[in-house]
């Protein structure tokens, strides 16, 4: 069989198992238990989508709790949706048909894609449209997802079940030995509201709004108390985040240890053992789990670990949940092994940083729009900053809030670099990330680089109950500095010209003349070097430009132009006479 085929056998291998069994709760296991095969649901697994087929998104009923039908909205009428496998290299397709009576559109979450394909908002399908989304898949091997993201309605439709995976398989990681085939499993995470079974009712209160829309029963690929069978080998597990806000601390109940052997963005540079880890909305860990200890029919389970969080009421951050009961009921082999080393990564150099954008979050008073970035809530039509491609550039996210923001880019996999200064990450912060959880008061900073596609793209949390709520800004990335429509370099030179006129009251033009586009800061000085005016802070193509400075609040005395672009700074003096 080929390895692919292996892949997608894993993937597809358990799909949609009856339930015959009763509702009951896994109790909380804090240690190795018996197996008691008599509760809960075996794990299911999506169907695996196949590549240049339709993905017909529509209200439906699924089958979730045993007997009984739930209302989703969910693509193919699965829950999760299908599985896409892919390769790397490869080029997807899949043709969208939106059935809801409402907006929607498909992200794939940590995938580079051209701005079109990126399901921005903007983009949205509109009831009853349809889409052709295809791109070639450049990214790493590695656990993604794809979900919903139309305007103000990500979380609800995510919430009703809008959402699957997007596995990129690459062949280069054949020789690492992970295990593959039914050893390799991918689990998506969900918490849903136990008083709601069997409806996914969203009916989003104060708290909320404030803390995410918790639950407190987690389904694993759509499986309430789900448990799986497990052999006395080394597993794959492919673990995603797909809930609306919640956070886990993910543990095995004996407290074992494990390997974690990739982040958002695909393999990290080394297995690191660990007990726990923290995984936020939208992130992905991969984690190398080793049953061999245990005996046949015993058996462990995957749980949430109690932390402590900022929130109240019924459904809070923090409390331990049951994700997954293993089983252990045979003894084959995966002929996996943890890898004694893995490929390389680049880390960036935060010397080599060009541009440094901070992001403040922040939450008002009020019931709408209080989540904010920079003091700014998302609109549509307002493009935040401009990026320039292949400039390595520093994010610094200063979370001024008691919650917990887990902060996502689209279009380029990042890398933390410290937390509240500190380089030291944990395991699941080293790597290729995509998303990052900012605790209460942290700073964390992060560096970026673009070096796909130009066009507008999001910036945002991923607490989907604060991007609807507009914590989210829209960036562009453009041609990058120095380089001109036709691709040659050009030397980064600019001229700035003697204000007209001058002595002026009040007012004045600046004139310059900049040979290649580029980010340009121009700011005004007063004699003690005091900021007093900001000219320009953009993107600026090439070409002859004019502003003009008023200096209708200032008094008489001599101020200073000083102008950058790329490495070079110019400055020149003027007088105002009042
Ligand atoms: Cu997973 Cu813009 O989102
Ligand atoms: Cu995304
Ligand atoms: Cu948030």
């Amino acid at each position: 069989m080929k390895r692919r085929d292996m892949l997608k056998k894993s993937l597809g291998g358990g799909a949609l198992l009856a339930f015959t069994n009763p509702i009951d709760l896994i109790s909380n296991a804090s240690k190795v238990q018996a197996k008691d095969s008599s509760v809960g649901n075996p794990l299911r697994f999506p169907p695996v989508f196949t590549n240049g087929g339709t993905m017909t998104l529509s209200e439906t009923n699924v089958n979730v709790w045993p007997g009984q039908n739930t209302l989703g909205m969910v693509i193919n009428g699965s829950y999760p949706g299908p599985s896409v496998v892919i390769q790397k290299g490869a080029t997807f397709t899949a043709n969208f048909v939106n059935q809801l009576n409402e907006p929607a559109t498909i992200h794939w979450h940590g995938v580079s894609t051209p701005e079109l394909m990126d399901g921005h908002p903007k983009d949205a399908i509109p009831a009853g449209g349809n889409y052709t989304y295809t791109f070639p898949v450049g990214n790493r091997g590695g656990t993604y997802f794809y979900h919903a993201h139309a305007d103000m309605r990500t979380a609800e439709q995510v919430y009703k079940g809008f959402a699957g995976f997007f596995i990129v398989d690459d062949l280069a990681e054949l020789p690492l030995n992970l295990p593959r085939g039914n050893f390799d499993i991918p689990l998506c995470l969900q918490d849903h509201r136990i008083a709601d079974i069997p409806q996914f009712t969203y009916n989003v209160q104060m708290n909320d709004m404030m803390f995410g829309y918790l639950g407190d029963t987690v389904l694993v690929n759509g499986t309430p108390e789900a448990y799986l069978n497990v052999n006395t080998t080394l597993y794959r597990f492919r673990i995603l985040n797909g809930s609306n806000g919640r956070v886990y601390k993910v543990a095995l109940s004996d407290n074992s240890p494990f390997h974690i052997i990739a982040t958002d963005g695909g393999l990290k540079d080394a297995a690191v053992q660990a007990t726990s880890f923290y995984l936020s909305p939208g992130e992905r860990v991969d984690i190398l789990i080793n049953f061999s200890s245990y005996a046949i029919g015993q058996s462990v389970t995957l749980k949430s670990q109690a932390f402590s969080a900022p929130g109240m009421g019924t459904y809070r951050q923090g409390i331990e949940l049951d994700l997954l009961r293993f089983d252990i009921t045979g003894n084959q082999s995966s002929g996996g092994v943890v890898p004694a080393s893995m490929p390389s990564i680049t880390y960036y150099n935060p010397a080599e940083v060009k541009a440094a954008r901070n992001f403040i979050l922040s939450v008002a008073g009020g019931t709408m729009n209080v989540h904010k970035i920079n003091g700014l809530s998302f609109e549509m039509e307002r493009i935040d900053w401009q990026t320039p491609l292949n400039s390595l550039e520093e994010w610094k996210i200063v979370n001024a809030t008691n919650n917990l923001h887990p902060m996502h880019s689209h279009e380029a996999q990042f890398q933390v670099y410290s937390r509240n200064g500190i380089t030291d990450l944990a395991p699941n912060d080293k790597g290729w990330k995509d998303t990052v959880l900012v605790y209460p008061f942290e700073t964390v900073r992060t560096l970026v680089k673009f070096t796909e596609y130009k066009g507008i793209f999001l910036y945002h949390c991923h607490n989907l109950e604060h991007e609807d709520d507009g914590m989210m800004l829209n960036f562009k990335i453009v041609d990058p500095i120095g380089i001109n429509e036709t691709g040659e370099t050009l030397p980064d030179t600019f001229e700035l010209k003697q204000n007209f006129p001058n002595p002026f009251n009040p007012s004045t033009s600046i004139s310059f003349d900049l040979n290649v586009s580029g980010n340009v800061e121009m700011n005004v000085y007063d004699q003690t070097g005091k900021l007093v005016a900001t000219l320009v802070d953009n993107y600026v193509p090439a070409g002859s430009h004019k502003v003009i400075f008023n200096a209708s609040g200032l008094s008489s005395g001599e101020y200073f132009v000083r102008m950058v672009a790329g490495d070079i700074v110019k400055t020149i003096k003027m007088t105002l006479v009042k």
